[in-house]
């Protein structure tokens, strides 16, 4: 009986930090380039880099998550705003770590 309180709790006590990723907690590390310092002061805030890095958007995509973020009260200058774009397409783009495309007849796994 105990044990299954216990495992249950920590099931959610895990789920929840899953979830609360905290900006101050290291996040997956953002790849070098002339935009890493800025991406990091501009988009670590309010969460940290593993919301950023586990994305795998277009630019466009990308474009309109820099417009919900600027909404939420994150800085991007406009001057640097497609500095950030490529800087975001290029490492999180579509083809980084997209699953490898089924052959055709495997059928549903
Ligand atoms: C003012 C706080 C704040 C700043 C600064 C901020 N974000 Fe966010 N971000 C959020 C919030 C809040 C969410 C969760 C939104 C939701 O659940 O709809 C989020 C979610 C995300 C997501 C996950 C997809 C989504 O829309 O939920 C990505 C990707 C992202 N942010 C990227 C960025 C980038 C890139 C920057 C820097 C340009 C940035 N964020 C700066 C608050 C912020």
């Amino acid at each position: 009986m105990f044990e299954r309180i216990f495992v249950a709790a920590t099931l959610i006590a895990s789920t929840h930090a899953a979830f609360a990723q905290a900006p101050e907690a290291p996040g997956k590390p953002l790849p070098p380039g002339p935009m890493q310092a800025k991406v990091k002061a501009a988009c670590t805030q309010c969460h940290n880099t593993t919301r950023i890095a586990e994305q795998h958007f277009s630019r466009v995509k990308w474009s309109d998550e820099l417009d919900k973020m600027a909404g939420l009260g994150a800085s991007v200058p406009d001057s640097e705003r497609k500095d950030f774009l490529d800087y975001l397409t290029k490492n999180f783009g579509p083809q980084k770590g997209a699953p490898k495309a089924t052959p055709k007849g495997a059928g549903p796994q």
